[in-house]
């Protein structure tokens, strides 16, 4: 049934000529598997749904839609829009993806609602985890497509500069994953960090985007003083700025391109260095970590969080967000490293490789943990020293 409805709907009106033959070459093979064809082609069409819903759940969360309707009883378009303050038409299309996509209850085409259980995981401040901020990356992506294909082509990357909201969509992803667990989770990782903290303490953090998750250790801790580093100019601003605002005194944000830190990293000057999702997108990650290993005390701690995964491709066929990550990886974060003449890891560089890097960076102990509520990331506990 499927096949018919690919051969009729698609190959005779979208795919190219080069595909159509292709198409006709393995169809005429009896030995085709068909029942696997169409099972297969069930679901190239659902994830043409899915990715669709993807886009339009970020528009609802960027538009504030879901916020909007978390308040509302069944309503209709007009309604909707009048409270979220947006386009009729606009939200009316929406709905129709919303409510065909199962997220949002119609029973009339005419009223709709967002059932509560799903505002929860929708919204922030709600009962669930908000996992509506994470669609903005589908757009970024896509922003950039064309340029990935000439990458595909030619190689090179393509620059932070092409990403226009890449810092903002980081934040938003690292204030929830990282910053609302690091107090209570990450930092008890570390046995007697958190008493060192308090006592007060010299940290770094390399690859401080927006500065969310030192802005937050340094009002938790005042005795200690904070340094961030980051090589983009606009996050190390908002950082900056928020800091004054916040009234945080023990903090000092610079912008600081840290490919050559093996050469120039102070020495000795920190008890902890952190690394927030920061080590695999960096031009030389190799020379980021030889220089926190030279910039730590001798008996410092560098907390390092990175992707979790295995270096093995075939091993990570059961990572539950397995395509998401490399698809990630291949549309940012390797591309960014490449367009900086780096080394292009990837998100996905996995904790064999993680180990050899730190390994050849000079540290002899590195413990990785997983944390619960954390499908996507490894934490590695490393010291210069072994205990
Ligand atoms: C994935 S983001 C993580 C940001 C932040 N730690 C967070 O969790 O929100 C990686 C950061 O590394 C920074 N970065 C990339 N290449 C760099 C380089 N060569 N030197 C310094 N920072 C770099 C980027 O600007 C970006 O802010």
């Amino acid at each position: 049934m499927m096949t018919a409805f690919l051969s009729q709907y698609w190959l005779s009106s979208i795919l190219t000529a080069n595909l159509e033959i292709i198409y006709m070459c393995v169809a005429c093979q009896t030995s085709l598997d068909t029942a696997k064809m169409d099972a297969f082609g069930e679901r190239v069409v659902d994830i043409f749904n899915q990715a669709s819903l993807g886009l339009m759940i970020s528009i609802g969360y960027r538009t504030g839609l879901f916020e909007a309707m978390k308040r509302l009883e069944s309503s209709t378009s007009h309604e909707i829009a009048a409270i979220a303050k947006l386009d009729e038409r606009y939200v009316r299309e929406w709905l129709g993806a919303m409510t065909t996509g199962g997220i949002v209850d119609s029973e009339d085409g005419k009223t709709f609602q967002l059932p509560p259980a799903h505002a929860a995981m929708l919204t922030e401040d709600g009962e669930g985890e908000c996992l509506a901020h994470l669609m903005q990356y589908i757009g970024l992506m896509g922003g950039v497509e064309d340029k990935i294909v000439d990458c595909f082509r030619h190689g090179g990357g393509v620059p932070y500069s092409e990403y226009p909201r890449f810092h903002e969509v980081m934040a938003d992803d690292s204030r929830q994953s990282v910053v609302s667990t690091l107090l209570e989770h990450i930092l008890p990782l570390s046995p007697g960090l958190i008493l060192a903290l308090k006592n007060g303490i010299r940290v770094l953090d390399v690859g401080c985007g927006r500065g969310y998750a030192l802005r937050l250790l340094a009002e938790e801790f005042p005795k200690s003083e904070f340094v961030g580093y980051d090589l983009s100019a606009e996050a190390i601003d908002f950082a900056k700025a928020a800091a004054v605002r916040e009234g945080l005194e023990n903090i000092v944000f610079e912008e600081r391109d840290l490919s050559s830190f093996d050469k120039d990293a102070p020495q000795e000057a920190f008890d902890l260095v952190t690394a927030f999702d920061a080590i695999h997108d960096q031009a030389r990650p190799d020379h980021v970590l030889s220089g926190i290993n030279r910039t730590l005390k001798p008996d410092g701690v560098f907390l390092m969080q990175d992707i979790g995964a295995d270096s093995n491709i075939a091993a990570n066929k059961k990572h539950p967000i397995g395509p998401l990550l490399y698809t990630i990886s291949c549309m940012h974060c390797m591309t960014v490293s490449l367009a900086q003449g780096g080394l292009g890891v990837g998100a996905m560089w996995g904790e064999q490789l993680t180990k050899e890097y730190l390994c050849h960076a000079g540290f002899e102990s590195v413990e990785r943990h997983k944390l619960d509520h954390d499908i996507q990331n490894f934490y590695y506990i490393v010291r210069r020293v072994a205990a």
